[in-house]
């Protein structure tokens, strides 16, 4: 059910030509946009082809954030046509509204619109505001929101700073906590599967810098456990990251809430056929299954014309887990470090002493290029923690909860 909001309210009625919303996840910045373009179809304009945009980032995201809801929201009878190759929708009156993927900015330019919402902003390239839209809004003097989650200290923190210092007054900042629109149990979730850092960036709409370190919340103290021997009622879970000198690969245990890792794969200058061979000298006897978790580019990947992964099944592994493709690295990093610690303060990923590399990557891997990849120059190290990496967001991730159709606030 709608609940009254005053910030949405503020940024609904205040009206201003650009809109900043660095709100909270699931918090209704999506919602109200598409309600704000509709609306914008029927605005009265002097010329004939009044023309309004919905984007985000890739074409593939901008059709599934808007096509269906926003032919749902526009009124049957303002409907002249659809266009489904094309994502345009052309009223009566001869408005459009066209739904765009800006990773083809050229579909913006040159054409003068009169207003639009670029959704996901921090996920654009930073010259798409300066260089393409912008510009593109001047000569009918368009409108814009700017909305999304935050992702670090980006250029879209920069356009909030503009807008927050209020000494221009075509921009207006609005942000909100997801904790206003949210169920108790949906954030609570949330908090249970984020680390401290990425839950107030994404529930809480703030702007946190990629402090250098990756792994912010581990500690040898709490985090080495002597103790971790294996369970021989539960399966191994071999993690894999295909690589030639070192290749490190990690072997752990879960009861579905927390991991163990017992034990590490180290070998330099090798293949994954002699990696496989350690595995299987080591966990071959194993009572339980062995499940094979890893970098899916190990799929197409070839050592003398088999992938890795053919390669594992050869020798036994024949029990993988592999996605078609790999998580993004701040999904999968954030994913660990919620393991490592979640706003709770549970630990629920702990190794065992002789998981060196481990460790070291736990304790050394830094961010570089500001935050958006991690720092891969030092070739032993990484590999331990992508590899652990990749069975953790598969199984740990956050699943980001579906929209809930009961609780849309408008039609
Ligand atoms: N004031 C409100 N009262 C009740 N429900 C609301 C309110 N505002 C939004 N919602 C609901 O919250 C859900 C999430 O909305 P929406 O998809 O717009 O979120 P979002 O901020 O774009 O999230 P994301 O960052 O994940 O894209 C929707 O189901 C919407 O109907
Ligand atoms: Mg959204």
């Amino acid at each position: 059910m709608l609940r009254r909001h005053a910030e949405q309210t503020r940024l609904w009625t205040e009206n201003r030509r650009f809109a900043v919303v660095p709100a909270g996840r699931r918090s209704g910045k999506t919602e109200l946009a598409k309600r704000r373009l509709v609306i914008g179809l029927a605005e009265k304009k002097s010329w004939p082809d009044p023309r309004y945009f919905a984007a985000a980032p890739t074409r593939d995201q901008a059709k599934r954030i808007f096509w269906a809801d926003i032919k749902a929201l526009v009124p049957k009878g303002w409907i002249k046509r659809v266009y489904e190759s094309d994502l345009c929708i052309v009223t009566r009156w001869k408005s459009e509204l066209w739904v765009v993927g800006l990773d083809k900015p050229e579909r913006i330019e040159g054409v003068a619109w009169d207003g639009g919402v670029l959704d996901e902003y921090a996920n654009m390239k930073p010259e798409t505001w300066t260089e393409h839209v912008r510009p593109a809004l001047s000569d009918r003097r368009g409108w814009c929101w700017l909305i999304g989650v935050p992702e670090g200290l980006n250029h879209y923190k920069d356009l909030v700073d503009y807008a927050r210092a209020g000494t221009d007054p075509e921009w207006g900042h609005y942000a909100w906590p997801s904790a206003d629109i949210l169920l108790p149990e949906e954030l609570d979730a949330a908090r249970r599967q984020l680390d401290n850092r990425t839950f107030r960036q994404e529930y809480e709409g703030s702007f946190e810098g990629a402090a250098g370190t990756v792994y912010y919340a581990y500690s040898t103290a709490r985090h080495e456990d002597p103790g971790i021997a294996i369970d021989i009622r539960l399966p191994i879970i071999l993690c894999c990251d295909f690589n030639v000198d070192p290749c490190v690969w990690e072997a752990a245990q879960t009861d579905g809430r927390t991991v163990r890792v017992f034990d590490e794969i180290r070998l330099s200058n090798t293949n994954t056929f002699e990696m496989g061979k350690v595995a299987k000298a080591r966990y071959g006897g194993h009572k339980a299954e062995v499940v094979v978790y890893g970098d899916s580019s190990g799929n197409s990947r070839s050592t003398a014309g088999r992938s890795d992964y053919a390669i594992l099944s050869e020798l036994g592994f024949t029990n993988q887990r592999i996605k078609r493709a790999n998580p993004c690295v701040r999904d999968r990093v954030n994913a660990v470090n919620a393991m490592l610690e979640n706003t709770r303060g549970e630990i629920r990923l702990t190794h065992h002493p002789s998981c060196k590399a481990l460790r070291k990557d736990f304790e050394t891997v830094v961010w570089a290029d500001g935050g958006t990849e991690i720092d891969k120059r030092e070739a032993a190290k990484t590999h331990a923690t992508d590899a652990l990496g990749y069975f953790i967001e598969s199984e740990f991730g956050l699943r980001q909860a579906r929209p809930d159709a009961d609780r849309r606030f408008y039609k």
